[in-house]
């Protein structure tokens, strides 16, 4: 069994209509069901697509009309899965004035972890994400991103088995956006489940095992990446060259006629240079379901 298995969640949200005699619902979740092993999940989709509720339902801060969470094989509400969880919410809330190491303290107090054990700890967390020797400034002094990173860092001070993250890589520039990235492949290579959620692609299609593309609070599509874009092949790109000619041509040919073409490219006196798959990547294949789901309406 996966270290978090989410089964068949629906959510639904009551909202007061713009009349305010009638209450509307919305619904948010639509049957969500995946499973996540020590491997790194993305859960990607647009904005209000339901991941950030997914996740709250997950962490056993909102509770479903109906659906399950196991985690390590427990309910979400067991106290010793909590113990073993990291956390990142979407939006957090940090207090400014206290310093970088007097959150961590804070954090480290949550979790009951000794004294003894903080210096070091400390230091390995700091250094993780690049913040060392900043860690007695107040963290008002601190950039967006430093104080996203020190907040991914504090996130691991239990080292937890299973870390949930929810837009881990908003706010970050690409400097910050790749040390989130290289410690969530470290945490995997520890054998850590990491499940994080976004809606930006760029970094998802490298970072992640498996995805789960949600619009509308439907999965739409669950699979390895790898899986994901072969299976959205378009066709090929391949590069030619006349014989006795310097110049290259570039040809875009669909899956099926492959090889006719390359026969007649070769009966025609022109070597092959390459061909590549022309794939539709991670980000195009999002965009063509989200536009999908509102020409469904
Ligand atoms: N507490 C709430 N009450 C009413 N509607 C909500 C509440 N929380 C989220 N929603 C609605 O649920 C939908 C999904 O939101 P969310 O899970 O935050 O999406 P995402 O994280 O994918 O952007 C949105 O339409 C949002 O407005
Ligand atoms: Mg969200």
């Amino acid at each position: 069994m996966g270290v978090l298995v989410v089964n068949n969640l629906r959510k639904t949200f009551k909202k007061n209509s713009l009349l305010g005699f009638k209450k509307e619902e919305k619904k948010v979740l639509k049957g969500i069901s995946f499973e996540v092993f020590e491997e790194i999940f993305g859960f990607i989709g647009p904005n209000g697509a339901g991941k950030t509720t997914t996740i709250k339902v997950i962490m056993d801060f909102v509770k479903p009309d109906s659906g399950e969470i196991l985690i390590f094989g427990k309910p979400n509400s067991d106290i010793s899965v909590k113990q073993n969880l990291g956390f990142l919410p979407e939006r957090p809330y940090i207090y400014g004035s206290i310093t970088g190491k007097e959150y961590l303290d804070f954090c480290a107090d949550v979790y009951g972890i000794p004294y003894y054990e903080r210096k070091r700890k400390f230091a390995e967390l700091l250094e993780l994400v690049n913040l060392t020797g900043v860690e007695e400034q107040p963290i008002s002094s601190y950039s967006k991103g430093m104080v996203q990173r020190l907040l991914f860092a504090s996130t691991l001070i239990n080292d937890p088995d299973l870390l949930i993250l929810d837009e881990p890589m908003s706010g970050l520039d690409p400097v910050g956006r790749n040390i989130i990235a290289s410690v969530m492949k470290m945490l995997k290579e520890k054998g850590k489940a990491v499940f994080y959620s976004s809606h930006i692609i760029q970094d998802v299609e490298r970072l992640s095992d498996r995805v789960a593309i949600i619009v509308d609070g439907k999965i739409k599509l669950l699979d390895s990446v790898a899986n994901i874009v072969q299976e959205f092949l378009r066709g090929y790109v391949i590069t030619v060259r006349k014989r006795g000619s310097s110049s290259l041509e570039v040809l875009k040919v669909g899956v099926d006629e492959l090889w006719q073409l390359l026969e007649r490219l070769k009966s025609e006196g022109y070597e092959i240079i390459s061909v590549e798959p022309d794939r539709l990547s991670l980000e195009e294949i999002l965009v063509s379901y989200i536009q999908e789901n509102r020409r469904a309406g």
